[in-house]
């Protein structure tokens, strides 16, 4: 009997149309064109045909396989394009509603943390927050501080000279400069704090480093005494260490100020049974202080006879070393997390 290819090639092409997988694809591979394929029953059943009709059919036959392989190829690449289209809107499709990822966030450094704090009870106080540069003039630094340039003081900052021609340039050995920079532009009364670094030529070691933090601070009025100041100072300790602590006033010397004193309170780094951070002594220097020298009054323009004040200047890397019981101030630049993540 003669096979009915024109009905086979109908039922192929269907099935190819219909398929939706590289799978069904293949099945339907196998059903028409592999081995026991229907065209290859077709044939091999040509041998019962006459010559002609044989010779006939089978070239229909093997026109009809070459047929439905090129079809079956075409939808195989259909099916493989469909599918990797698929695969990349699933990639890159957004969910809005998914929840973020968290980024790792990064605090304040613990030195940055107290400069505010300090600030915000000064301000809290009426203390007016001011700057000056860190590259300072030998005058500001020195002489208008009443330490002219044989004064054995100088000796006491081991200053960081910078090459410069004309006025002589320094790192600024403390923040003291700022008291003769303001009191030259403005009037009294006068309550400012002077935030920044001081660099000093010196060996470090666990309270002191070549590099550090100083508070400044003055009041000038005309009747302003050494009370005012105790009782300042005593009420920022209050505030900032959340207790009242005790503290001491020593004679000490500086040139611009007349008397002269150093702040200390209990090294609360040991509790005042002395350690390396207070040498021993159970107590830490803060701060040097006292009533500000006529000399300076007279540098900045204004009148001694008229205007009393007083000034401190506070290492505050050490106010921090208090604050958080640290007991070496080389850690605060030492960049290692394990110590900075504890603030
Ligand atoms: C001064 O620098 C004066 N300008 C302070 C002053 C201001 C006196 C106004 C009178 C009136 P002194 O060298 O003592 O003083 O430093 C003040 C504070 O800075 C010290 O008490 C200490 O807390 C801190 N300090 C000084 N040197 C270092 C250092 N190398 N490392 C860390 N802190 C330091």
């Amino acid at each position: 009997m003669k096979p009915d290819l024109k009905s086979l090639k109908i039922e192929a092409e269907k099935d190819i149309e219909e398929a939706q997988t590289l799978r069904e694809l293949n099945l339907i591979f196998k059903k028409y064109l592999g081995r026991k394929g229907k065209l290859s029953l077709v044939l091999r059943s040509l041998k019962e045909l006459s010559f002609q009709k044989r010779a006939k059919i089978g070239k229909e036959t093997n026109e009809l396989k070459n047929f439905l392989r090129a079809r079956i190829d075409k939808k195989a690449k259909k099916i493989r394009l469909t599918s990797m289209s698929a695969k990349e809107t699933r990639a890159e499709r957004i969910d809005v509603t998914v929840p973020g990822k968290k980024l790792p966030l990064g605090h304040l450094h613990p030195l940055t943390q107290v400069k505010r704090e300090i600030m915000s009870i000064f301000q809290g106080m009426g203390f007016e927050v001011v700057l000056g540069p860190e590259v300072e003039t030998e005058w500001y630094n020195f002489d208008a501080l009443n330490i002219p340039k044989d004064h054995p003081a100088r000796d006491a900052w081991d200053t960081l000279w910078i090459k410069s021609e004309g006025e002589r340039l320094l790192l600024r050995t403390h923040t003291s400069p700022v008291q003769a920079r303001y009191m030259e532009k403005h009037n009294p009364p006068l309550r400012i704090i002077v935030p920044g670094k001081a660099f000093r030529h010196e060996a470090t070691d666990a309270s002191h480093e070549m590099q550090f933090y100083q508070i400044e601070g003055l009041m000038v009025d005309k009747d302003i005494a050494v009370s005012h100041f105790k009782a300042v100072i005593q009420e920022f300790f209050r505030r900032f260490f959340g207790r009242n602590l005790k503290s001491r006033l020593m004679p000490d010397f500086f040139p611009f100020t007349e008397p002269s004193f150093g702040i200390a309170i209990t090294c609360l780094a040991c509790g005042g049974r002395g350690c390396q951070v207070c040498k021993k002594t159970g107590w830490l220097e803060l701060a040097g202080a006292g009533m500000v020298h006529p000399n300076v009054f007279k540098a900045c323009g204004l009148n001694p006879k008229e205007w009393q004040g007083w000034a401190f200047g506070f290492g505050w890397d050490r106010l921090a070393m208090m604050k958080y019981k640290i007991n070496d101030i080389r850690l605060f630049h030492s960049s290692d997390l394990r110590f900075l993540r504890q603030f």
